[in-house]
């Protein structure tokens, strides 16, 4: 058991190179801290686990001392250090003279402090100037989870659901503590229980009881209980004829209800609510609009702190128009009437998490109201647990898109964490990819997304290369053929999986329902989850025309970005068919006609899988056997799937465009 990755990244396995670990000792010294909240008691359990395991036994007096704690401690504040930018959540590693500094202004921060000391020591980073200044540049850094109070997970294959509510609230499974631990250990606040396709049941006062110990549990961890708000909740669970957002008995029995909460989770951090969409019931029921449902959450969270994340994922079963629109359309004329304890919950893009999108059209849209940024860390159109991609570099691309709402540089991480308009609600929110497997993540790769995710959420300016770095330090060791190796196989993997999947632009051409394998053939009978209608592939080519002679889903954005990916020839070729309906035979930047790029493209995503395994054959030995044996059996299951997507694509695509393929491509069987 001791390699299956239960530890995930905070193995804390003894520093090897002897030298190294000498003069981290005599650097630190020993510990000076006081401890009297849970969190400090917290942080320094951690300290002393993480110092003990790195370094081993007692540290001795060379003079040093590792002093640790709020600016308001004596052994701290005679130090005189400015604290003044760290806020409630930052915290600040530095020297003072012979000694080590870990400081913040709350307990809190101290632990955040803790943990990315560890990571100074696990990813050997040396401590003679170490001098680490950082707070959050976004409030609310929020899992959530999929899951169904049976214990199922929608979307995710990491086995079933770690919250045992049946158990609950009698017992509280110890290792609730240690998922907790992993969140804070990478910056994660806020936890979001239940699934956004969640009956009312959650609300119940018995239910209620169970998220309380939940809530306490993780607390000290400084992580907020969130729930998902079913919008029908008056009707199904409250006896009302009725869940009409203006209707008095209905403002009544929220109020109620939200109060109620509170008795049990005094902190409750509020609600996620997906409302009208994909058959959930929401105000547009009652002949009201989305933020006369938001308001009436909000207006009742309020006065305990509380807000509400109403997402954007809303599309009708009858499509009036592109999908890619609907949320733009429906939202921007909302602006200014949503309460300001609402955030529109989006998705990175305007479909449902493809392997690539470009980013949502609603960033920048609104400048009324602040967006939470929904990420997918499960992989549900990549994989699932059996793929190895790493999601950073996907989710550095939407951070770093210009939105150009106010000018250049105005990025979609710069309206999520308010500075494009100056919003104070900011919340970035990821679809957790955790079950109860041994591992946590069934891929032993996948756990490197929940970190990432932590980490781009605390800094969205730290890059995908960097936070791939420290992952593989803490979770693989620091021996520079593993490093190297891992860090490039992540590196590549998520254009890997675009390549053999969906490449240039392809989208929802996946197989429905279990959203594992191709299906572009599929026709569901309703066009928005048909595959023919995204890729459009006939006789004249393939791609969806979202320009002005199309849908004009492209007018949605700033016109720089409707100039940049407005022509075949401006705009860059992983969106190409996203927005662009062309010819077989068009003529491709890189010369080569589309017909032979698109096969060509299917066919470097399989060989690069080839190659990964190669990669990860070559550190046999060099990693313990167990992880080393999971994840090559996975690349090898990957590599059929790969090539299995490629076949069925382009077999598909070949009875349109009749084209030969071009020497280099596998030709389907
Ligand atoms: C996708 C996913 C659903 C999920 C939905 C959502 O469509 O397939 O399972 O409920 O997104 O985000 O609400």
């Amino acid at each position: 058991l001791a390699e299956d990755g239960y530890r995930l990244w905070l193995r804390y396995e003894p520093i090897a190179d002897a030298s190294l670990a000498k003069s981290y000792r005599s650097s630190i010294g020993p510990i000076e801290a006081v401890a009297t909240s849970d969190t400090a008691k917290i942080a320094l359990a951690e300290l002393e686990r993480g110092l003990e395991g790195l370094l081993g036994g007692e540290l001795k007096r060379t003079g040093a001392t590792l002093l640790v704690g709020t600016g308001d401690a004596k052994h701290i504040a005679k130090l005189k250090l400015d604290l003044s930018g760290l806020g409630e959540e930052g915290y600040l590693l530095t020297r003072h003279k012979k000694n080590l500094v870990i400081a913040a202004n709350t307990d809190q921060g101290v632990l955040y402090g803790v943990f990315a000391f560890l990571r100074q020591l696990q990813t050997q980073r040396p401590l003679e100037n170490l001098h680490v200044e950082t707070s959050p540049k976004v409030d609310h850094r929020l899992l959530n989870h999929w899951d169904n109070l049976t214990r199922t997970v929608e979307r995710s294959m990491a086995g079933a659901s770690i919250f045992n509510w049946f158990d609950l609230p009698y017992y509280v499974e110890p290792y609730y503590h240690d998922y907790a631990r992993a969140c804070a250990s990478v910056g994660i606040n806020g936890t979001v229980l239940t699934n956004v396709n969640s009956n009312a049941t959650v609300l119940r006062p018995q239910f209620l009881e169970k998220v309380a110990a939940l809530a306490d549990t993780f607390r000290p961890y400084g992580i907020q209980v969130y729930l998902t708000a079913r919008f029908s909740a008056p009707v199904e669970i409250g006896g009302l004829e009725t869940a009409d957002p203006l209707d008095p008995a209905v403002i009544e029995w929220w109020t109620d209800k939200i109060n109620e909460i509170y008795t049990y989770v005094p902190d409750f951090g509020g609600f996620v609510v997906k409302a009208n969409s994909e058959g959930q019931p929401g105000p547009q029921s009652y002949g009201r609009d989305h933020a006369e449902g938001a308001n009436l959450l909000a207006r009742a969270l309020a006065p305990h702190g509380g807000f509400v994340m109403w997402r954007a994922f809303v599309y009708d079963f009858e499509i009036k128009e592109d999908r890619h629109k609907q949320a733009y359309t429906e939202f921007t004329q909302l602006d200014g009437q949503f309460e300001p304890n609402v955030s529109i919950q989006t998705k990175n893009g305007a479909i449902d998490f493809m392997p690539r999108e470009p980013f949502h059209p609603l960033f920048g849209a609104t400048p009324e109201t602040p967006h939470t940024l929904e990420l997918q860390i499960t992989q549900e159109y990549m994989g699932g647990d059996i793929h190895l991609v790493y999601l950073a570099p996907m989710w550095e691309e939407t951070l770093e898109a210009d939105t150009f709402a106010r000018g250049a540089g105005s990025t979609v991480a710069k309206v999520v964490d308010g500075s494009v308009f100056g919003h104070e609600l900011t919340a970035i929110a990821g679809v957790a990819n955790i079950g109860n497997e041994r591992n946590w993540t069934g891929h032993p790769m996948g756990a490197s997304n929940w970190y990432a995710f932590g980490r781009l959420a605390w800094d969205h300016q730290l890059s995908s290369q960097e936070i791939a770095d420290e992952w593989t330090r803490m979770t693989f060791g620091n021996a520079p053929d593993v490093v190297a190796t891992i860090e490039e196989m992540l590196l590549e993997s998520h254009q890997t999986v675009v390549d053999y999947s969906m490449p240039l632009g392809l989208h929802h051409i996946m197989y429905p329902g279990h959203h594992y394998g191709p299906g572009p053939w599929h026709d569901q009978g309703r066009p928005d989850w048909t595959s023919t209608y995204y890729h459009n592939a006939s006789e004249d080519g393939i791609g969806f025309d979202r320009t002005a002679t199309g849908s004009d889903a492209l007018g949605q954005y700033a016109p720089e970005v409707v100039e940049k990916w407005g022509t075949p020839e401006s705009i860059e070729d992983k969106y190409l068919l996203w927005f662009h309906h062309l010819d077989w035979d068009y003529e491709m930047k890189s010369g080569k006609t589309l017909w032979n790029e698109l096969c060509l493209t299917y066919q470097s995503g399989v060989d690069r899988v080839a190659e990964m395994g190669q990669q990860w054959d070559s550190l046999q030995g060099s990693i313990d056997a167990q992880r080393h044996a999971r994840v090559a059996a996975l690349l090898k299951r990957q590599l059929e799937d790969a090539k299995f997507y490629k076949d069925a694509c382009l077999a598909y695509f070949h009875t349109f465009s009749q084209r030969p393929y071009p020497a280099g491509v596998n030709a389907p069987e």
